[in-house]
């Protein structure tokens, strides 16, 4: 949600910062702009000797390069953003950078400032003139006052008072024609990361905006300031103390954040599912047996818990709920799941003797953050689940496990959720060989069966022209049902949730045992019931619930086990999911629903990568 890129350094940062804002546009965006620090051709005596020349639009990065083909906008310094609309509508005015007063500080931001509307009260009075509807343009205006008063004419200090005076969140970056050797940036709450390389430094809001020119980075933390110069980087508290941290090294490549061929990152990542799983069990089985060093407890404390509690905000919440049936099933232990968003505001009742998991593909869910924090304050150890190392949920959980499916660009969830879900069955195996409520010779064979998940998942992608060809036939129905039972009932909820993301078409999960209860009533002709029916032991259930559906004419795409030709008679359309458990059959299950939303996105024409009004890390409530 909104992204960030700054440059400093010997190279002409126009390229830099376009090519930068457009590795995050899977951020999710609906206005650009670019500012750069411009020697002026033949400045007065009295002048800086540099303008901050600027360029804004709405709508996407192309529109920025077309307006930016004809014109001399080269520099060495420069700041660069996508604006997610949050107060005022993305249009030119909106977009940032923003300026004081003068033209002489451009601000971009990143992040929710609460308390604008009274800071702009006050600078109003003091005979400051606003032109945007935006919350940020109060940033560069307090900046012009603390330039002239208490710091001293210091652009880092002046960013200490204003991160001291706002309420909310932000990533802040300022430029400031008077401080040309020099970008200053602040922290609270919105990830903001410096990149390090011999020809300049960086700020980005993500490590794949800057991935080509280096693969050294700091991470920076809540209230903390930096300024950057071409050859050294500094980071300050809020009262000028400096805090030494080295850079770290990241081995993502730069094609790994790139299409490597395909039409969408969506596709892409769909596909590269068997790898992610792979990747996120690997190292983690020796000898059959399931290591897990990440779990921070020893194993009298393990057989002691009393419940786990499990909180996450959209596909994440689906990779909860299974990792509630999963380990209840297996290791025997209580497990509540909430939505984080709720979970904060809804005064929880903390356990101390309770494992608290958090999951969050991008560590940066601004309600999952304050979830954690407020469970923390109440005495509770947070476990993360995470894809992103150095992700501010990360750096704040008592202990992290990491998914390994590799940078998820598409807004789309899709690779990390299976990576996700391993994750979970791999908790609950583990929890319940300590607990010993899993027999020996099953915990084995489901060990084996994990083993050869990546091999399954392979061959439903092999089959993905089939999905395609249903797709293609069902496009055009304007109500989709996504019914399931047990394992196959988070799924049924992702399925609804990548439809409505990426196609924009009403679609809802249900418990297939709840049809009767309401949902039934919207079935006739336009409706397509979509059925996750394995061979498990609710299958004649679900069977009834699909012949139901298929009575009051609604048409039945059903996903069932590999040689099931009862369900077949009854289904319009039919995609063969290969054996296994049946407790694993949730992660088979939702590629093809993933394959399926993808395929009627395309032929609706849809932005897969970018779904509209959607972004990839939810930094603001
Ligand atoms: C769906 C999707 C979102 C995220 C949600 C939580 O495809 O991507 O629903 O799952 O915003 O994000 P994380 O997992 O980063 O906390």
């Amino acid at each position: 949600m909104c992204g960030i890129v700054a440059y400093i350094g010997n190279k002409n940062c126009r390229d830099i910062l376009i090519n930068g804002l457009k590795r995050l546009e899977y951020r999710g965006y609906d206005s650009a702009g670019i500012g750069i620090l411009a020697p002026k051709t033949a400045p007065k005596s009295s002048d800086p000797g540099y303008e901050i020349k600027v360029i804004k639009e709405a709508g996407k990065i192309k529109d920025l390069e077309k307006l930016l083909s004809d014109m001399d906008f080269d520099g060495t310094v420069g700041i660069g953003h996508t604006r997610w609309a949050t107060h005022g509508v993305p249009n030119r005015a909106n977009a940032h950078p923003h300026f004081d007063c003068h033209g002489e500080i451009a601000v971009v931001h990143n992040g929710i400032i609460e308390n604008y509307a009274e800071i702009k009260e006050e600078l109003v009075k003091k005979g400051h003139k606003f032109i945007s509807d935006t919350d940020t343009e109060v940033l560069p205006h307090l900046i012009e006052e603390y330039l002239k008063s208490e710091a001293d004419g210091k652009l880092l200090i002046a960013m200490q008072r204003l991160l001291k005076k706002i309420r909310g969140s932000g990533a802040i970056v300022a430029l400031s024609l008077k401080h040309p050797d020099e970008i200053v940036a602040g922290r609270i709450a919105s990830p903001l990361i410096v990149g390090v390389s011999k020809e300049g430094n960086f700020f980005a809001s993500d490590m794949p905006a800057v991935l080509e020119h280096t693969h050294h980075f700091v991470i920076i933390n809540d209230y903390e300031t930096v300024r950057i110069t071409r050859d050294d980087i500094q980071i300050y508290d809020l009262e000028g103390i400096i805090i030494q941290r080295d850079p770290f090294r990241v081995n993502w490549t730069l094609e790994s954040a790139e299409k490597s061929g395909y039409e969408d990152f969506m596709l892409k990542e769909m596909f590269e599912q068997p790898y992610g799983i792979r990747e996120t069990m690997r190292g983690r089985i020796t000898d059959g047996v399931f290591h897990f060093e990440e779990i921070n407890l020893s194993e009298e404390q393990i057989r002691n818990l009393k419940k786990i509690q499990i909180i996450a905000c959209g596909t994440s919440y689906h990779a909860a709920l299974t990792g509630k049936l999963i380990i209840e099933k297996w290791a025997g232990i209580p497990v509540e799941v909430d939505i984080s968003s709720e979970y904060r505001y809804r005064d929880p009742i903390v356990d101390r003797d309770c494992l608290f998991i958090a999951i969050t593909q991008s560590g940066e869910t601004i309600d999952t953050l304050a979830a954690i924090r407020e469970a923390r304050k109440k005495g509770a150890k947070v476990m993360a689940v995470t894809n992103v190392v150095g992700s501010t949920i990360a750096r704040e959980s008592d202990s992290v496990i990491y998914t390994h499916a590799g940078p998820e660009i598409g807004v789309c969830a899709t690779k990390t959720f299976t990576a996700q879900v391993i994750v979970m069955y791999m908790i609950g195996l583990f929890l319940a060989r300590i607990k010993g409520t899993v027999d020996e010779t099953v915990y084995e064979k489901i060990i084996e069966e994990l083993e050869i998940i990546p091999n399954k998942v392979q061959q439903i992608l092999n089959n993905a022209g089939h999905i395609k060809k249903i797709a293609d036939e069902t496009y055009r129905h304007t109500c989709f049902l996504f019914l399931g039972r047990i394992y196959g009932f988070p799924m049924s909820l992702e399925g609804a949730l990548k439809l409505k993301e990426i196609s924009y078409i009403h679609a809802e999960g249900y418990a297939a045992g709840e049809m009767k209860h309401g949902p039934i009533a919207l079935t006739d002709t336009r409706t397509i019931v979509v059925g996750v029916i394995p061979q498990d032991f609710v299958y004649e259930k679900m069977l009834s619930n699909l012949q139901e559906v298929k009575a009051r004419n609604a048409k039945i795409f059903a996903l069932i086990t590999e040689g099931d030709k009862n369900t077949a008679k009854y289904a319009d359309y039919v995609f063969e999911i290969p054996k296994t458990r049946e407790e694993l059959y949730g992660i088979l299950a939702v590629v093809p629903l993933q394959l399926y939303a993808y395929y009627i996105a395309k032929n609706l024409s849809r932005n897969v990568d970018q779904p509209r009004n959607l972004a990839k890390s939810v930094t603001v409530e």
